[in-house]
């Protein structure tokens, strides 16, 4: 599936670099609590391995129970952000709208997976998916830069195909181990030298990487993040493999999610 889908995603979404040179990024958005512009973008992976180290429910959406879903960095979010530290979010826009990205939505299940079965509220309303949830959280408020759904979730995608940090780490010799912990600053340097711009790795205090983040500005050029959130990582740090669970499916997860309607 995977050498199969790279090449249509590539074809898809590069001619979209095209328009970014003149969008406008000085509106800012009205509505009862406007949302002053925000300053830079992160695009935040999850390492699978880690993700997937304490699965509870399988079901059709968890990317831990399918061999289909990419091993290595996934992505977790593109976030608009504020250079002090905070970030906007439920911004005013179009509702969520599934056709909307449904070319791409094969590569969206793929690299953009999630973790769960189950998706929590967003903006104080049950959503349908966790991408319903990125969307109504974070991507309305990329606007105007990236005006829509399909703008926002193809950037990202766009920019995770082109910034390969599973690749970069792999060609590094840092090759996902259960046992063998790596010490984080030869990783930081590995992505450094690769990228030019020192990344976000996050841990939760134990040694399995959880998340690397990068940083963009307006323009999508790639850019030291602004604001460095503490990491937390141990010095030496482990990229697990990516277990295929199987654990048996949930019952119930379907008629729960029926009875948040959609
Ligand atoms: C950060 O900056 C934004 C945009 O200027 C502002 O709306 C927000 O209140 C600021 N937050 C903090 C914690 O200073
Ligand atoms: C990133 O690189 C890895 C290792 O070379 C490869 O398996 C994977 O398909 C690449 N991901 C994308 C999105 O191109
Ligand atoms: C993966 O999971 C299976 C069954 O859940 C288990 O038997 C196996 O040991 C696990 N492999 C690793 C590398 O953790």
């Amino acid at each position: 599936m995977f050498a199969m889908a790279s090449l249509p995603a590539r074809l898809i979404i590069l001619p979209l670099l095209l328009l970014f040179g003149t969008c406008n990024a000085n509106l800012i958005r009205g509505g009862d609590t406007p949302q002053k512009p925000f300053d830079f973008f992160v695009l935040a992976l999850s390492w699978s391995g880690t993700s997937c180290s304490s699965v509870k429910d399988c079901c059709p959406t968890n990317a831990c129970c399918s061999s289909e879903v990419a091993t290595g960095f996934t992505i977790n979010g593109f976030w608009p952000d504020y250079n002090n530290g905070s970030w906007p979010s439920c911004c005013d826009g179009p509702k969520y709208d599934q056709n909307s990205i449904s070319i791409i939505s094969g590569f969206l299940n793929t690299y953009w997976p999630s973790y769960d079965c189950i998706s929590a509220p967003a903006c104080g309303r049950f959503i349908e998916s966790d991408l319903a949830f990125e969307w109504d959280t974070h991507g309305k408020c990329a606007s105007p830069v990236l005006s829509n759904q399909y703008e926002y979730f193809s950037t990202a995608l766009m920019l995770y195909f082109k910034y390969n940090i599973t690749e970069i780490l792999l060609k590094a010799g840092y090759v996902p181990s259960n046992t063998v912990k790596y010490p984080l600053k030869d990783i930081t340097s590995a992505i450094k030298n690769a990228l030019g711009v020192t990344p976000i790795v996050k841990c939760n205090g134990h040694s399995p990487i959880r998340e690397i983040q990068i940083c963009f500005d307006k323009t999508l050029q790639i850019e030291e993040c602004p604001t460095y959130a503490p990491s937390k990582c141990p010095s030496r740090v482990k990229l697990p493999i990516k277990n295929v669970t199987q654990v048996p499916e949930t019952t119930n997860y379907l008629s729960f999610r029926g009875s948040l309607n959609w």
